[in-house]
C-alpha cells in the first residue's frame, strides 16, 4: 500500500468546479482521487491537473504529481459503485483525510406543475442521496482510521438558502444538503470529523453557461448575470481544506459581488 501524506477525494472531478478544486488541491500538496462517471473525461482532467500543478511555483515534480493524482470512476446514484470507490481508496491509500462532496446535477428549469418524475428522481438521487451515501462512506473510513478524523466539505449552493424561479427539485435537494452538513457536523464532533459546506454562486461552468445571456428572476424578468472564474472557488475550497481538523469553516458563501442573491425575489 502506498503511503502519502494527505489523501483527498473529489467527486464530480471530471469537469467544472470539481476539476478546478481537485487540481488546486493537487497543487497544494494533497494526493487527490478524481472521481466521476466519465473515465475519459477524468483521465483528461488528471493529465491537465498534473500539467497545471507542475507549473505552479513550489509544486512537486511532475513524476511525484503523477503518483498523487488518481482517476477512479464512480456513479454516486449507485451504492455498489460508491462501495467500490471506497474499497479502491482503502486498498490504495488506507485512509481518507478530505472529501469534497461535489457531484451534482441541475435538472431542466420548469415550474412545479411541469417537473417530471425523472427530473425529480435525478436531482434527489444525485444531489441528496448520492451526496449522503458518499459522505456516509467517508465518515465510516475517517472514524475507523488512525489517526482518526478528517474533513468533509459538502457543495451546497446559493439555492441551499434561496431558490431561483422554476428550480424546485434543485432547490429542495440543496436545502437537503444543508441538513446533511449540519447533522453530520454534529455527529462528527466526537470522532474528529469536521463537516462544512461551501455555497457557490454563478461559477463559470457548463451548468451556468446560460446566465450571461439572461436568467429568470424572481419578478419574472430575464436579466443577464455575471459569473466568476473557477479559480476563486478553488481557492475558497483550498482555504477550508488547509485548516487543522480541530478548526472548521462551517459555512462559506462565495459569489460574484454583483450577483442577485442578497435581495433575490
Ligand atoms: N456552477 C455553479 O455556479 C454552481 C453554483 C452552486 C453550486 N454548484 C454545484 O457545484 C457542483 C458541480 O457543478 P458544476 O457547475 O461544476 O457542473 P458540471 O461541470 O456539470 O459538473 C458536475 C460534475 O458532477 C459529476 N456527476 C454528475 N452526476 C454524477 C453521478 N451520478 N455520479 C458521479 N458524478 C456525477 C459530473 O461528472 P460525470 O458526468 O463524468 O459523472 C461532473 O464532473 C454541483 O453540485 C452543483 O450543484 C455549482
Amino acid at each position: 500500500m502506498a503511503t502519502f501524506d494527505r489523501i483527498a477525494l473529489v467527486t464530480g472531478a471530471s469537469s467544472g468546479i470539481g476539476a478546478a478544486c481537485a487540481t488546486a488541491l493537487l497543487a497544494d500538496g494533497w494526493t487527490v482521487v478524481f472521481a466521476a462517471r466519465n473515465r475519459q473525461a477524468l483521465e483528461q482532467t488528471v493529465a491537465e491537473a498534473i500539467g497545471t500543478a507542475d507549473g505552479a511555483s513550489g509544486a512537486p515534480a511532475a513524476k511525484t504529481l503523477r503518483d498523487r493524482a488518481v482517476a477512479m470512476t464512480v456513479d454516486v446514484c449507485d451504492r455498489a459503485s460508491i462501495d467500490a470507490l471506497f474499497a479502491g481508496i482503502a486498498g490504495r491509500f488506507g485512509r481518507l483525510d478530505l472529501l469534497f462532496n461535489n457531484a451534482g446535477v441541475f435538472p431542466p428549469s420548469k415550474p412545479v406543475d411541469e417537473v417530471t418524475p425523472e427530473d425529480w428522481d435525478a436531482a434527489v438521487r444525485t444531489n441528496l442521496s448520492g451526496m449522503f451515501f458518499v459522505m456516509q462512506q467517508a465518515f465510516r473510513m475517517m472514524k475507523a482510521q488512525r489517526p482518526q478524523g478528517g474533513r468533509i466539505i459538502n457543495n451546497g449552493s446559493l439555492a441551499a438558502h434561496a431558490p431561483r424561479p422554476e428550480s424546485v427539485a434543485y432547490t429542495a435537494t440543496k436545502h437537503g444538503v444543508l441538513g446533511l452538513t449540519r447533522a453530520a457536523s454534529l455527529d462528527g464532533r466526537s470522532c474528529g470529523i469536521a463537516v462544512g459546506q461551501i455555497d457557490i454562486g454563478n461559477a463559470a461552468t457548463a451548468m451556468t453557461a446560460h446566465v450571461e445571456q439572461g436568467a429568470l428572476q424572481g419578478d419574472g424578468s430575464m436579466r443577464p448575470e455575471v459569473r466568476m472564474d473557477l479559480r476563486h472557488v478553488a481557492s475558497a475550497v483550498v482555504t477550508m481544506a488547509r485548516l487543522p481538523n480541530e478548526v472548521s469553516i462551517q459555512s462559506l458563501t462565495v459569489l460574484p459581488t454583483t450577483m442577485p442573491f442578497i435581495g433575490r425575489g
